[in-house]
């Protein structure tokens, strides 16, 4: 019993995924969105249901898949649907964890019908989407929220300030520099920030086994 449950130590908490890209509609037939293909996020999915987790993953588009008795897929288009789910799930969960790829604007009006090839340029306007990961910040009681940081320079302080800005408990940087790592590899390099600023930093490794230091770490840091 002792020895199951140091395998499952997170039998009976629920545990809020988001993974993948978000796309913007533009009009019927275009939107705006990323190249992020869900990888990282899916997998820290499966590393938390094979802890036990009950897990809500909530999937921008992707071709990723995952078949877990205690993973529920919920898929969404939009930063705005992502937005909503992650607030339906966000109170009850003990743990959150914002992987996805949102995309930081979206087009100001969408167009009801197919836009039509006219003039030499077109300019969209766009405004910023909600975010999600700072907003579930600000209203946040017991639960552990964690970011992800996706930076090209200055990445350590631009982390630390979304670690403070967003009131995370965690935050996990990318490192883009590093050849193998990053949106359409099977590969990753990160560094992981904690809410004092102590670094713990991990070569690079298949995402698979980023996703279960990630889970390691979340699981001293919410015990202790
Ligand atoms: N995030 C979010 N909602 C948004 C934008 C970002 O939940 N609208 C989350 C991401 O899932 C990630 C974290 O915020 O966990 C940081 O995302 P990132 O793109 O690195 O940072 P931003 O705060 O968007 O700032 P910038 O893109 O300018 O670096
Ligand atoms: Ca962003």
């Amino acid at each position: 019993e002792d020895h199951l449950l140091s395998n499952m130590p997170l039998r009976g908490r629920k545990v809020l995924i988001t993974a993948g890209p978000t796309y913007e509609a533009i009009d019927p037939v275009r939107f705006i969105g990323n190249h992020s293909s869900g990888k990282m996020g899916f997998e820290v999915a499966k590393a938390a249901a094979n802890l036990g987790a009950q897990v809500v993953l909530i999937a921008g588009p992707t071709q990723q898949q995952i078949n877990h008795n205690l993973v529920s897929v919920i898929p969404v288009v939009s930063a705005a649907q992502m937005y909503q789910a992650a607030h339906n799930h966000f109170k009850d969960c003990h743990i959150a964890i914002l992987a996805a790829a949102v995309a930081d604007y979206k087009p100001k009006q969408v167009a009801t019908q197919k836009i039509k090839k006219k003039s030499e340029n077109l300019t969209l306007e766009l405004e910023k989407t909600q975010d999600i990961l700072a907003s579930l910040g600000a209203i946040k009681e017991q639960q552990f929220l964690v970011g992800f940081a996706l930076e090209t320079t200055n990445a350590l302080k631009h982390a630390k300030e979304k670690l403070k800005a967003k009131n995370l408990n965690l935050i996990v940087l990318n490192s883009l520099q590093d050849k193998g790592a990053g949106f359409s590899t099977d590969t990753n390099k990160v560094t992981l920030i904690d809410a004092h600023e102590h670094e713990t930093s991990f070569s690079l490794k298949l995402k698979s086994e980023v996703a279960a230091d990630i889970m390691n770490v979340i699981i001293e840091q919410y015990h202790a």
